[in-house]
């Protein structure tokens, strides 16, 4: 066996999607993706070793020499999922709040009120690191049953270092455990705290909880929630500049509520990713990508707020790799990738494959990790086995999860 042990064969897939084709995004349907009919992917020490046509690949790789073999009639297999963008690790509920802006409250009216993020600020603050590592578990558990595997996890609602620590913390010992891939990012920069200036708080991220974050080194990447009300464009700067010059990479939560400018500053400091872009610009979404900043789109957030949604196609017409996300927060409770491309499709007008490619190959680039969410020969076997047999059924059957089967490192975990 070349390499190594046939760890798993999946075999008899209707489809398999290996990912986009070279230079085809962001064409529409067929011709975006790069598939095989009756298709099977062989997986040697937890990389694809081949994917084709069933037969080609069983005689090269019989099934029966395999540990594990998965018939996959009927069934579609694609790329785990890979979600961008995530607030998994907090405390409390906020379901009255779900019920508050169905009678017409405003995010800002609930924030403003000490509700909403400075609310879970200290449901966090009271609970311990145990308790803050369970609930991101059973977070995780669902995203996987639910075809991810591998996530980011942004903390933020700890806003004082110890907190904020604790939070991280959290995350990493979940992290070294679960199967789903965690990606940390740092986000002290979510809110300001109750009775704080603004400027006072941003001394205290820059000067105190970043150096503290950085030397914990979980955190991967430094977010802001560059925002009217919250953190103006200067603000968020520094705060990203503080967290570059520790190691720290940034990314940006940019025009979600209103037009300020994040999305600019998230291409002046060379962000991996400007998250949101409810109120962007064309011009915003040119300088994203002419400075490689991937955008990323949270339709569950407008679904959940009643919003609007992000110009999807002015970012397909500038040919930028739009990823998408689940956002998933206590202020949009969706952890589902199935459902974020649902919505890809019926509010933002993207294709089935385009969401697809959305859901994997775009939001692995916004995390900067360039072997995911694609099934190459090579790549680590991250596979979502859909139980229907096309891609089309995963934003097709919305509210459901078409997800049967999946395999992290080609070992079956759901
Ligand atoms: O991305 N916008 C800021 N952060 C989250 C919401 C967090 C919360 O409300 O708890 C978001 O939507
Ligand atoms: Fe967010």
């Amino acid at each position: 066996m070349p390499g190594g042990e046939l760890q798993t064969v999946v075999h008899d897939a209707s489809e398999v999607v290996v990912g986009k084709r070279d230079g085809a995004w962001p064409g529409e349907g067929s011709e975006l993706l790069e598939t095989y009919e009756d298709a099977a992917v062989a997986v040697v020490d937890g990389e694809i070793a081949a994917v084709g046509p069933t037969d080609e690949v069983l005689r090269e790789y019989p099934a029966e020499n395999a540990e594990e073999a998965y018939d996959a009639t009927g069934q579609a297999v694609v790329p785990g999922f890979v979600d961008p963008h995530t607030h998994a690790v907090f405390a409390g509920d906020r379901s009255d709040e779900f019920e508050a802006k169905l009678k017409g409250k405003t995010y800002q009216e609930i924030l403003a009120d000490g509700g909403g993020i400075l609310r879970t600020v200290r449901a966090v603050r009271e609970a311990t690191e145990r308790e803050l590592a369970a609930n991101l578990r059973e977070h995780l558990d669902a995203m996987l049953a639910y075809g991810t595997t591998t996530v980011e996890v942004k903390s933020g609602y700890g806003l004082d270092a110890e907190s904020e620590l604790k939070l991280l913390s959290a995350v990493e010992t979940v992290a070294a455990d679960h199967v789903v891939d965690v990606v940390p990012t740092f986000m002290g920069a979510h809110a300001v705290p109750e009775g704080q200036d603004t400027d006072d708080y941003v001394d205290d991220v820059v000067d105190e909880q970043i150096p503290a974050a950085a030397e914990q080194g979980v955190a991967e990447y430094c977010d802001v929630f560059c925002e009217e009300g919250v953190f103006s464009v200067e603000q968020s700067r520094r705060v990203l500049e503080a967290g570059r010059d520790h190691g720290l990479t940034p990314k940006v939560h940019a025009e979600e509520l209103a037009h300020i400018g994040g999305t600019k500053l998230a291409a002046d400091v060379a962000a991996t990713s400007a998250d949101h872009l409810l109120h962007s610009t064309r011009e915003d979404v040119d300088a994203l990508v002419d400075a490689d900043v991937v955008p990323v789109v949270l339709p569950g957030t407008a679904f959940g707020l009643g919003a609007e949604y992000a110009d999807a196609a002015e970012m397909l017409d500038a040919g930028a790799p739009v990823a998408v996300a689940t956002d998933f927060n206590p202020n949009c409770h969706s952890r589902s990738m199935g459902f974020a491309q649902s919505l890809c499709c019926v509010e933002m007008g993207m294709t089935p494959a385009q969401a697809l490619v959305a859901a994997t190959e775009h939001a692995a680039m916004a995390l900067d990790r360039p072997t995911k969410g694609r099934l190459d020969e090579g790549a680590p076997a991250d596979m979502a086995i859909v139980d229907a047999p096309s891609h089309v059924h995963v934003p097709y059957q919305f509210g459901e999860n078409v997800v049967d089967a999946v395999f992290k490192d080609g070992a079956r975990v759901a």
